[in-house]
Order: structure tokens, then C-alpha cells, then sequence
């Protein structure tokens, strides 16, 4: 199958799995122990009816947003998603220069394959980072001093990973650090050569934004063995309010649920929050970010730019978070699956297809723009009309 082909998000997810090995697809679809997470994220939006609208002219639809006081093309951008050099080598700039072309949000994650600084130089208006707090202070606190420097606009701080969390398939499969790949994940990796050449010829993806800490002449693995030894750390609110008084831009906070800690981010100086369970990666028990969106909207109102992800996977689920109080989304594993499968040109085919689907949803609702969207536009799944019918 060709990429122009690739009519959905499901449609690239299966051009990356012919593509990768087991070991390299399984890292980007697996979620934690027994992944009941994963089909709840997804589920979540699908509960959600979006009552049409007709007899509006909607022959124009404009789906540009404002974040941060500054306009994208699209209510979404690209989670940070770690060791996307191995699904393609530069994976990362090709899915930066993507989001570039597409004007809308890149966050380059920590343990990304490229640096800040190639990310400024890529996408110095797209470019947000992400920061995994550090046991090391002086670490986390160079990096973002790097993210100020470089000039980026916004620093992304991930909170909910306390610990590493067990992932079955990698233990399966031997994805840790020392690789310990069993015969069987070796023999299977052999059957993707297109896959295989690019990884031969560009060897292990190394974590860029760590090569500074590792010492001179630091080798993919010596970095790796530092990011183990560096992550995760133990972070509290103080460290965060380091961060806020570290940090000039605007600070996001990523992977909050509970909405006491949605006031407490807020109160403490934060510009934004992205409601996420980690694409379902840390806690199979976590509740889905769209049930908890609500009661943090109310919670916290326009004090903090309310964004989500974790199962974003059509346009209509787009409409739906912003039906519910968020202002913006992101989705994490479908650009990965379209650079896996065709590099620029396969993130891109993913950025055009959701944005495609949410132009046909919004002139389906009869929403012109997303201004029109609100609570008053959603039926849920039992039927309860207690919202939908008292819109204007
Ligand atoms: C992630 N995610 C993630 N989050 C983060 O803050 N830092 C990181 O380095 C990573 N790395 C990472 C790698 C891979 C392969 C995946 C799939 C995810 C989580 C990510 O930012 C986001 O929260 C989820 O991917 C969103 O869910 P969906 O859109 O993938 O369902």
C-alpha cells in the first residue's frame, strides 16, 4: 500500500507494522500490563455523540486555533514521543518539519533522537520540548536553560511517570537497557530489511539532549546508561515551581488527572496542562483524560489552557475534547506510525488525514468554526439528552 492510499490513522498503523520488526512496533502500540487502558482511551471518545446541526452555511470551515496567543492551522499537534530514531532514522526533525509545514505543534521529546538546538533550528516556531525531570537537578535545569537559549516558546514538563512502569511486551521482546534480545526477536527483526538497512546504516539512535552530560565521546550506550540512572526522578510540586521560576515561556504541564492537581498547577503559576495517561503507557487503572476533562475544566476554568491526548485517533474525537473544555489536542502514535512507514511524507499523510476528518466534522455539526463548539453539542451514549438540547 501506497501512503496517498492510507485513507485513516489505521491504515499508516498498518503500513508500520510491515514495516518495523516486532520489537520496534510493539514499543509504539503497547501500553502497560494488560493494556485495558489502551481500548478505554479510544472508547472514551467514541461514547460521545455529536449532535448535527443543519440549515447552517458551513461551505466555509475555518479549524484555525489559538494557543498561547498564537494561531495554528489545526486544534492539534504531535505528542513527544521518545526514540522515534528508531522507527526511521531522524524521525524526529522529519515529523518537526512536518508539523513546520503544517503549522501546527511539534514537541520534541527528551529522549528524542535529535537536540533542542536542531530543533530550533528545524522548527523555531513549531517547537515546543519536553523535559523528564532529572535525579540530577542540574540536568533538567541545563536543558531547560538550552530550551530558553535555542529560543523556543514552550517547555512541556512530564509528570506521571514516578516509576517505570512494566510494559510486558518489551519484557517479552527484551526492549530494556542492556538489550537483551532473545534469538526469536533477532531472527524476526531480519525479515524487515527496508527497516534493518536504515538502522545498519545510521547505527543506534542515541538521546541527543543527554550527549552533554555524558562525557566526552559518549556512545549510544553510555548515554542510554546515564538516561537509566538519570530517570525517572522524584518530582513534587517544589521542583515545579523550580521550573516556573526557571522557565520564561510558557509552561506546560503534561499527564495530570486528579483536578486538585489540575487548581494546584494552576495556582502555582503553570500556562497549560495536557490531560493524558501517557497514550495508556504508565497505569492501566488511570482514567481516561476525556472523563476527568470535565470536572477539570469546571475546576479551573480559563486559569490554565486545558489540552489532551492519549486516543485521539479521528477528527470527531478532536470535537468531542473541545466539546468538553479542552482547548487543544495532541496524539502521540500516529505520526510515528506514518514516519515509520514514509518518513516526512507519512507524518504528513497523518496531520492531513486527522485535519481532513475534522473539516468534514465540523461541517457535519454545522460548526463553522470551533468557537461553535460547546457542551451543548453532545449526546451521550445512554442517550442523555441533558446537555445537547439546551445549546442556543
Ligand atoms: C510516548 N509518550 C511520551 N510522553 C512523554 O512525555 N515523553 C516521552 O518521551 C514519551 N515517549 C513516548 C514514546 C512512544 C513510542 C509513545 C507511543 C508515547 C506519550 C505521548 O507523549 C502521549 O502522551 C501519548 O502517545 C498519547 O497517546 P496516543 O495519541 O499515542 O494514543
Amino acid at each position: 500500500m501506497k501512503i496517498e492510499s492510507a485513507v485513516n490513522l489505521d491504515d499508516l498503523r498498518k503500513l508500520a507494522r510491515k514495516r518495523l520488526p516486532k520489537i520496534a512496533f510493539d514499543f509504539i502500540e503497547g501500553g502497560v500490563e494488560d493494556e485495558n487502558i489502551l481500548q478505554r482511551n479510544e472508547h472514551a471518545f467514541r461514547a460521545h455523540r455529536l449532535v448535527p446541526r443543519y440549515l447552517v452555511d458551513v461551505s466555509a470551515r475555518d479549524q484555525t486555533a489559538v494557543l498561547f496567543g498564537r494561531s495554528y492551522a489545526s486544534p492539534f499537534g504531535i505528542s513527544p514521543t521518545g526514540m522515534a530514531d528508531l522507527f526511521r532514522p531522524c524521525g524526529d526533525l522529519m515529523r518537526a518539519e512536518a508539523a513546520r509545514e503544517a503549522d501546527i505543534p511539534f514537541v520534541l521529546s527528551c529522549t528524542a533522537g535529535a537536540s533542542i538546538e536542531e530543533l530550533a533550528r528545524v522548527a523555531p516556531e513549531h517547537g515546543w520540548f519536553q523535559l523528564d525531570p532529572t535525579r540530577d537537578g542540574r540536568i533538567a535545569e541545563d536543558m531547560i536553560r538550552r530550551a530558553a537559549d535555542a529560543g523556543l516558546a514552550t517547555l512541556v514538563v512530564t509528570v506521571d511517570v514516578p516509576v517505570s512502569s512494566k510494559r510486558e511486551r518489551n519484557l517479552r521482546n527484551g526492549f530494556s537497557h542492556p538489550l537483551k534480545l532473545p534469538l526469536r526477536t533477532r531472527l524476526e527483526a531480519l525479515r524487515h530489511p527496508g527497516w534493518l538497512a536504515g538502522y545498519l546504516r545510521h547505527g543506534k539512535p542515541i538521546f541527543a539532549n543527554r550527549v552533554a552530560y555524558a562525557g566526552k565521546g559518549a556512545d549510544a550506550d553510555a548515554v542510554a546508561t546515564l538516561f537509566t540512572a538519570q530517570a525517572p526522578a522524584t518530582t513534587t510540586w517544589r521542583d515545579m515551581e523550580r521550573f516556573r521560576r526557571l522557565w520564561p515561556g510558557n509552561l506546560v504541564v503534561k499527564g495530570l488527572l486528579h483536578v486538585g492537581d489540575a487548581v494546584r498547577a494552576a495556582g502555582l503559576g503553570a500556562d497549560g496542562i495536557v490531560v493524558s495517561n501517557h497514550g495508556g503507557r504508565q497505569f492501566d487503572r488511570a482514567p481516561s483524560p476525556l472523563h476527568v476533562l470535565p470536572a477539570m475544566h469546571r475546576a479551573v476554568g480559563d486559569r490554565v489552557t486545558l489540552m489532551l491526548d492519549s486516543g485521539v485517533r479521528r477528527g470527531a474525537d478532536v470535537l468531542v475534547a473541545l466539546c468538553l473544555g479542552a482547548r487543544f489536542v495532541f496524539m502521540g502514535r500516529p505520526t510515528l506510525y506514518g514516519v515509520a512507514a514514509a518518513g516526512t511524507a507519512g507524518a504528513t499523510r497523518a496531520i492531513d488525514i486527522l485535519r481532513g476528518e475534522i473539516d468534514l466534522a465540523l461541517a457535519q455539526v454545522g460548526a463553522p468554526s470551533l468557537r461553535d463548539l460547546g457542551p451543548h453539542r453532545l449526546l451521550g451514549d445512554d442517550g442523555d439528552d441533558r446537555r445537547h438540547n439546551r445549546g442556543p
